[in-house]
């Protein structure tokens, strides 16, 4: 490499890190906000704002069986701040440190899934459930008012 080569490099390098420190300190901005705040996997509507809350009422027929939309727990947890930071009401002895019953985040991507495949957590088992996008869509938005 002759002299100017080099140095070109250099700068090319020098540019490339400050690019790159920029968008770093862009993500840092976006994620520090104000403590109320929704960790920005519960804050991802993307699923929800495709869907009817009036609709997904009607869909939750088959889960009362094992959940109320309260702070009261069945066979499962009471759904009640499914989507809020601290989560739904679990059982006493029971944690998921804000996660679900398979350890992943509470996005709404990753409840779809569990509804679709349910599973067995701590508490018990949760049969799956086949449904449509847009019967998933209408139940998260429904799903979504449980305060
Ligand atoms: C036969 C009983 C049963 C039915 C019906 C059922 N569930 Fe569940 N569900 C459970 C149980 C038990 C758990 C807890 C699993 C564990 O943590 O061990 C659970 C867990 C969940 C969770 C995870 C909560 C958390 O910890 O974050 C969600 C969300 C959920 N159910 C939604 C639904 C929805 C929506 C429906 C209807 C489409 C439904 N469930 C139907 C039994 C049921």
């Amino acid at each position: 490499m002759t002299h100017w080569t080099a140095k070109i490099f250099g700068l090319l390098l020098i540019v490339f890190i400050a690019l790159l420190s920029a968008c770093g300190s862009n993500r840092n901005n976006a994620s520090s906000g104000p403590a109320t705040e929704l960790p920005a996997a519960l804050a991802d509507t993307s699923i929800s704002a495709q869907g009817d809350a009036t609709r997904g009422k009607d869909l939750f027929g088959p889960c009362a069986a094992c959940h109320t939309t309260n702070r009261e727990v069945l066979v499962g947890p009471g759904l009640a701040g499914l989507f809020s930071a601290k989560g739904p009401v679990l059982p006493k002895g029971v944690d998921y440190n804000g996660l679900l019953p398979n350890g992943k985040e509470r996005s709404e991507a990753n409840v779809a899934e569990w509804i679709r495949t349910g599973g067995t957590g701590r508490i018990g088992y949760m049969p799956p459930h086949n449904l449509t996008d847009q019967e998933m869509a209408d139940l998260m938005a429904y799903l979504r008012t449980l305060k």
